[in-house]
């Protein structure tokens, strides 16, 4: 018998961890909450649940099936609010990104995990992709020496409609968050200060500041530049953003999703005015699921370990309040024009 999961949140990404939940032969789904009573009614029904499935309060949901961990896909503003509901009745949680929609709800989160000693993690799930453990491993690996200089480029005309067309920092708060995760993932390297300039191009179909450049100063002398738009129409780079990553030996480079590619100072190559260099073979590693079944496999691996895991699994709450951080400090800065800490 399998882990027995709750899924909290019976929107468009509660909808798709129900199938990831009921697709993981390691686990099965027991319960759904909503507030909305009829969406988690129509979840239920949806998912082969029987009506006493479904609920409109977490803790009630908990107490009625008892899970073996609660999965927390509500909106932003919803997070603080079921992670420690769970932790307070000492339920493990997996929940989706941005940890929560302030850094003082996601300290409350922290604090919460610490006290109830519950294993609690953010689904980061860019993280799981073939491609992006490809240029850790790679970057890891010293292929290219010491990395100096990492730069992401998002440039992407999305045309939404609803909440995004509205909001203050639309790309910041709600895009971003995954590639300031990436870098970190990456890098192996935090966020010490950032200045950034976000602005709203002519033309733009949003209300809020939609474009950014950010300069991140990170751990190691690395500095990370992240220039982003959702209103640039042509060109498109992909969602997961272009990155080039430069270190002391050679270059990595990400592009639209294709395997990374690198070249680097070849060994006893010819010198002058440019190096010698040789390409880098990137191996393609082998993971275990892409994406959220991904982060699922590693959220399940920690819980069937228990005590005796060696391992440590990513994106535990308290490490991913350090790429939370990078979003509000990012916001702070563009909203006084001056560099500022990027302080947890
Ligand atoms: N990883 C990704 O690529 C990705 C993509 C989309 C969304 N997300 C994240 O997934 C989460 C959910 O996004 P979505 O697109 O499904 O949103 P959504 O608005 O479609 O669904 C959210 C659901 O949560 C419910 N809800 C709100 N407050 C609640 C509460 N207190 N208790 C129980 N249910 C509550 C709402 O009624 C709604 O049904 C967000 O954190 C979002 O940022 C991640």
């Amino acid at each position: 018998m399998g882990k027995r999961a709750i899924v909290v949140g019976c929107g468009g990404m509660g909808r798709a961890w129900m199938k990831n939940v009921q697709d993981n032969p390691r686990c099965e789904l027991v319960g759904v909450v909503d507030i909305r009573a009829e969406a988690a009614a129509q979840a239920a029904a949806d998912h082969g649940l029987p009506a006493t499935a479904a609920f409109t309060d977490v803790a009630k949901a908990i107490k009625a099936l008892k899970p073996d961990f609660v999965c927390d896909i509500t909106i932003p503003e919803a997070h603080c609010a079921t992670t420690v509901a769970a932790h307070v009745l000492k339920v493990p949680t997996i929940g989706e990104k941005p940890l929560a929609h302030s850094m003082a709800a996601g300290r409350k989160m922290v604090a919460a995990a610490k006290k109830s000693r519950k294993l609690a993690m953010i689904s980061q799930s860019r993280r799981y992709d073939q491609q992006h453990v490809g240029l850790r491993d790679a970057i890891a690996s010293g292929v290219i020496g010491e990395v100096t200089t990492v730069n992401c480029d998002f440039y992407i005309g999305a045309h939404f409609g609803g909440f995004r067309d509205e909001m203050d920092s639309p790309l910041i708060l709600d895009m971003a968050i995954h590639h300031f995760d990436l870098v970190r993932f990456f890098t192996g390297r935090d966020a010490k200060a950032v200045y950034c300039h976000e602005f709203n191009p002519k033309g733009s179909w949003y209300r809020g500041d939609v474009a950014t450049s950010a300069i991140f100063e990170m751990d190691k002398g690395v500095v990370f530049t992240y220039r982003g738009s959702w209103c640039a129409e042509g060109g498109h780079t992909s969602w997961n953003g272009n990155w080039r990553v430069v270190g002391t030996q050679g270059t990595l480079l990400l592009e639209n999703d294709k395997p990374a590619f690198g070249q680097r100072v070849k060994p006893g190559g010819k010198t002058g005015f440019h190096s010698e260099h040789e390409d880098i073979p990137i191996a393609t590693p082998t993971v275990n699921g892409g994406g959220i079944a991904g982060s699922l496999n590693e959220f399940l691996d920690a819980l069937e370990a228990g005590k005796r895991s060696a391992s440590v699994p990513q994106c535990q709450l308290a490490d991913n309040l350090k790429s939370l951080a990078m979003v509000f400090a990012a916001i702070r800065s563009s909203g006084s024009g001056r560099r500022v800490p990027v302080s947890l």
